[in-house]
């Protein structure tokens, strides 16, 4: 039987932390989609390419360019977003991410994916569904202290109007949307540590399977 974990949600919610920490415990791979739309965006930036470039620049994403340290930058992120809106992108980014799930790499028994559209559009049948989210005040913060930690210039209010800017476009495209599946478990963190959030989620694990 293949495991397979849908964590969706908006930025800086925890969804990453959660799925290496429930890679690690179930032996699972673990696919941060997110880096598909950010490599497609960094790829655009150095290359100096028109957004109307990312439909041919995501077709042949090279595995390579998604461990960059670039990637995390917030201009790779903002722009990210834009390109994620663009159907044919999507569409391009779709059969790379539900092979990972079908034949997880290095011989795991499943495999964890996050994302914003991976429980309701990517993995509509997968056994376990969450959804991660917390307060944009709690999400921006927790940005802001990383962007600190990392030795960058961050102004808060900036790094809570950039969020809120791409949360809006994440939620309003028409194609994939960020919201949750029906059948996800939904997880407030703002008031959470790491560890509550793994207990909750390793416990609606066991119930499931
Ligand atoms: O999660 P992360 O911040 O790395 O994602 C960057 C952008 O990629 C998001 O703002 C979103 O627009 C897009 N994305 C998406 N669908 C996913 C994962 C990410 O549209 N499954």
């Amino acid at each position: 039987m293949i495991l397979t974990i849908a964590i969706d949600g908006p930025a800086a919610a925890g969804k990453g932390t959660l799925a290496r920490r429930l890679a690690a415990a179930h032996n699972l791979a673990y696919l941060d989609s997110g880096s598909l739309y950010r490599g497609t965006a960094l790829t655009l930036l150095r290359d100096n390419l028109p957004e109307t470039d990312a439909v041919v620049v995501a077709q042949k994403l090279r595995p390579e360019l998604l461990t960059d340290p670039e990637l995390r930058a917030e201009a790779t992120g903002r722009l990210a977003s834009k390109v994620a809106a663009i159907p044919a992108v999507r569409a391009a980014l779709l059969d790379w991410q539900r092979d990972f799930a079908k034949r997880p790499p290095g011989g795991k028994q499943g495999a964890v994916l996050d994302g914003r559209d991976i429980g309701t559009v990517v993995l509509p049948d997968a056994m376990v569904k969450l959804f991660i989210t917390a307060s944009d005040e709690a999400r921006a913060m927790r940005r802001f202290k990383e962007l600190q930690e990392k030795g960058e210039a961050a102004i808060y209010a900036r790094v809570l109007e950039d969020m809120r800017e791409r949360d809006a476009r994440d939620t309003a495209r028409s194609t994939a949307p960020m919201r949750p599946a029906e059948d996800a478990l939904i997880i407030d963190t703002s008031a959470l540590d790491a560890d509550q959030v793994f207990s909750l989620a390793q416990d609606y694990i066991a119930q499931k399977i």
